[in-house]
């Protein structure tokens, strides 16, 4: 079911995944296409292609993960892949084994691609440098998480078609969060606008540097804006206390139907989940499918993995560094 225009050949120019920094305007709109047709594909009753028979994926997840992992798993599995899950928990890691060293051992196993999701900022660029296949970032620290962006951007574009002049507000966490990285990246690339809405406590020191409008009060922040892009208190990245209770937070930064009354009529409500409800979003906000698009973000998450295994796949085939 491929149709002629998306086996025309490369769309990305490098073997890895690492980042939305580095990917051109041409590789997020070529990965947003042929996401589009696996998001047919996945519609479909029989949701299995033969593109990737005879290659292995290997998801090497050290921090938790519900939505990328299941959905790096489904989408190697519809493609023909052979997937193995590294339950890193019970494995050497647990008897003090590197990150290299664990990478290393997988990657005798002739892996054609390693999707890697680990606390430390920069840790899917390092063994991008040290492996022989291809490597995904699934998040790295609070650094990237492509594939996130990726899929908050076909969501987004599903609903409403360009990205140019669009104002998406991302709010919350936004230090500790590489949701909003790859997202800012991402989407000024493709001529949104983006705004920042956070307490200074939860900003980067160097957000100034993002090029994007910077707010601290919720309800100015939100004027006009097409998108609200929620993102969770990242408390597993934070030592200390970076607000005063989870209960004024939701006063000041929850989104609620009536701060949302402050978006442009019929703006999108978007979560990278998991959400703690009642701490950033109320439920009502969250459930309410007139607004809410978090559950469609989901579905688009293993299109746009597809995607990208596709892509990167396509670079095996031709011959690139990673074929064996
Ligand atoms: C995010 C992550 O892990 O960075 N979740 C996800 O991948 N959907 C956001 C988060 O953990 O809050």
């Amino acid at each position: 079911m491929r149709s002629a225009a998306l086996d025309e050949g490369p769309i990305l120019q490098t073997s890895h995944l690492l980042g939305t920094e580095a990917l051109s305007v041409d590789e997020i709109i070529g990965l947003l296409d042929l996401a589009e047709h696996y998001v047919t594909l996945n519609r479909s009753a029989e949701k299995k292609s033969a593109l990737l028979r005879g290659r292995t994926l290997i998801n090497l997840f050290y921090e938790a993960s519900t939505r990328t992992q299941s959905s790096f798993e489904l989408a190697g599995k519809r493609l023909g892949a052979d997937v193995l899950n590294m339950a890193v928990k019970t494995s050497s890691v647990s008897k003090g084994e590197t990150l290299i060293d664990t990478a290393t051992t997988l990657n005798a196993m002739r892996p054609d691609i390693l999707v890697v999701r680990h606390q430390a900022s920069g840790a899917a660029e390092l063994l991008s440098r040290k492996l022989n296949c291809c490597v995904v970032n699934a998040g790295d620290g609070s650094h990237e998480h492509p594939t996130q962006a990726l899929l908050d951007a076909l969501t987004i574009r599903r609903h409403l078609r360009s990205f140019e002049g669009l104002v998406v507000a991302i709010c919350g966490d936004v230090a500790h969060s590489r949701v909003a990285r790859s997202n800012i990246h991402l989407l000024s690339k493709m001529g949104a606008r983006v705004r920042l809405i956070a307490p200074r406590t939860l900003l980067p020191a160097d957000a100034d540097r993002f090029g994007v409008e910077i707010f601290h009060d919720m309800r100015e922040g939100l004027k006009g804006v097409d998108i609200v892009m929620m993102l969770r208190l990242q408390l597993e990245r934070m030592s200390g206390a970076f607000v005063p209770s989870a209960r004024e937070y939701f006063h000041f930064y929850g989104l609620d139907a009536e701060k949302l009354k402050n978006a442009k009529p019929g703006a999108l409500v978007m979560h990278p989940g998991p959400m703690n409800r009642g701490v950033e979003i109320d439920s009502a906000v969250a459930d309410d499918i007139e607004v809410s698009v978090i559950q469609e973000q989901v579905e688009m998450g293993v299109a746009i993995r597809m995607a990208v295994l596709d892509a990167l796949s396509r670079g095996l085939a031709a011959g690139g560094r990673n074929a064996r």
